[in-house]
C-alpha cells in the first residue's frame, strides 16, 4: 500500500518525537534521561507499525480530488489520524478496557511503560495530532480549511464518535440485555466508522483545497459541503464494513497473523458481528457494504468531474476504489 507515501508519513511522525526530545531537553538538560524515556514511550507503539488505512485513505482521497498525494499537508493530516488512531489502541488495549498483551506485533504499550504512563502516551497523541492540523497554514492551507479539519477530526474522535463508540462497546460486553443489529452498527458505526469517514472528510478538503485544478480550489461553501457529505457517508460505509471484518478476522485468524491477540472477542463476550450474525452472515455483510460504498464512491466521482469542469474522471479514483477492495480481503 503506497510504499513512497508511507516511508513520507514515518518520517513526519518520527520528526514529531524528534523535536519533542530536543524541546524537552533544552527546557532541564539534567532530565534527559526521562525526555529519552518520554520520547522512547511515544515513539514506540507508531514505530511499530500497523497498516495505516487512515494515512492511506486521506492521501488517495486527496489524490482522488487532483492534489500531489504526497504534499506536505497531505502528510501532516494524515500523520494526525494516524497519531489519533493510535492513541485510541494504546487505550483500548489497557486493563481497564479490552486488557491485551499484544498489539502490531510487539507487547502492548502498557506492558513495557506501565499504565499510567501508557494513558499518558495515548494523551500526548491525541493532542499532538490537533497540533499538527493547527499548523497545517504552514504548508499553505487556508485557515478557514484547516480550522475545518481540526473541527471534523474533534468531533468523529470525540464524544460524538470514537469515544462514544468505544463507551457503546464496554456497555455491551457486561450487558444482559439481548442486543440486536441496530445497536452493532451504533457501536461499529461510531468506534470505526467515525474516524474513517474524518479519514475521507480531511482528504477531500486538503485534496480540494491543493487540486491541480482552480474550480475544485475555488468550490463554493454548497458544492464543499456536498463533497464533504459524500465522503462522510462512503468512510461510514467503508467503517462498518472494517470493523466487521476486524471481527472475522479476531473469530478466524491466529495472534501472530493478526499481531495482536486472536479469539478475544468471544472471550470477552464482545458485541460483534460474528457473535450476532454468524461468520457466513457477517462476511455477506461486509461484502455487500463494500459494494455500497462502492456506489458512494462513484457518486462522490461524478460529483467532483462536474464541479472540475470534466477534467477530473475514474483515473483519479483508481487508488482508492483498490484499496476500498483491498480492505474486504485483507488478512490482518
Ligand atoms: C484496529 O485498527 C482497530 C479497529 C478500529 C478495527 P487497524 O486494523 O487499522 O489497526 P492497525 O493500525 O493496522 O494496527
Ligand atoms: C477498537 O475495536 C476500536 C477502537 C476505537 C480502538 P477493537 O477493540 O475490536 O479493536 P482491536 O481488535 O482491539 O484492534
Ligand atoms: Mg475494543
Ligand atoms: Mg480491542
Ligand atoms: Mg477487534
Amino acid at each position: 500500500m503506497s510504499p513512497d507515501f508511507k516511508a513520507d508519513l514515518e518520517t513526519e511522525m518520527l520528526r514529531c518525537f524528534e523535536a519533542l526530545q530536543q524541546r524537552l531537553t533544552a527546557s532541564n538538560p539534567n532530565l534527559h534521561a526521562l525526555w529519552k524515556n518520554i520520547c522512547s514511550a511515544l515513539t514506540y507503539p507508531i514505530e511499530a507499525g500497523g497498516k495505516r488505512v487512515r494515512p492511506v485513505i486521506v492521501s488517495r482521497m486527496a489524490e482522488a480530488c487532483g492534489a500531489d498525494p504526497k504534499h506536505k499537508a497531505i502528510i501532516k493530516a494524515a500523520a494526525a489520524l494516524e497519531f489519533v488512531h493510535t492513541y485510541s489502541l494504546v487505550h483500548d488495549d489497557l486493563p481497564c478496557m479490552d486488557n491485551d498483551d499484544f498489539r502490531r506485533g510487539q507487547p502492548t504499550t502498557h506492558k513495557v511503560f506501565g499504565e499510567a504512563n501508557a494513558l499518558l502516551v495515548g494523551d500526548a497523541l491525541l493532542t499532538h495530532a490537533f497540533f499538527l492540523l493547527a499548523t497545517l497554514p504552514d504548508a499553505g492551507i487556508k485557515p478557514a480549511i484547516a480550522l475545518r479539519c481540526a473541527a471534523v477530526l474533534a468531533q468523529k474522535s470525540g464524544a460524538q464518535g470514537m469515544i462514544a463508540g468505544q463507551w457503546l462497546d464496554l456497555a455491551f460486553e457486561k450487558s444482559t440485555q439481548t442486543a440486536d443489529l441496530n445497536t452493532l452498527v451504533s457501536i461499529h458505526n461510531l468506534k470505526t466508522g467515525a474516524l474513517l469517514a474524518a479519514s475521507f472528510v480531511l482528504g477531500a478538503l486538503l485534496g480540494c483545497a491543493l487540486s491541480r485544478e482552480p474550480e475544485l480550489q475555488e468550490l463554493n461553501q454548497e458544492q464543499l459541503d456536498r463533497i464533504c457529505e459524500t465522503a462522510e457517508r462512503i468512510g461510514m460505509k467503508l467503517g462498518l464494513a472494517f470493523q466487521i471484518v476486524d471481527d472475522i478476522l479476531d473469530a478466524s485468524q491466529s495472534s501472530a497473523q493478526l499481531g495482536k491477540t486472536a479469539g478475544k472477542d468471544q472471550h470477552q463476550n464482545k458485541l460483534t458481528a460474528v457473535s450476532l450474525l454468524g461468520l457466513e452472515r457477517a462476511r455477506s455483510t461486509a461484502e455487500s457494504l463494500t459494494q455500497d460504498c462502492q456506489h458512494e464512491l462513484h457518486s462522490l466521482q461524478e460529483l467532483l468531474t462536474q464541479y472540475s469542469g470534466q477534467k477530473l474522471g475514474s483515473h483519479n479514483f483508481k487508488n482508492l476504489n483498490h484499496l476500498v477492495n483491498e480492505l474486504l480481503v485483507r488478512t490482518s
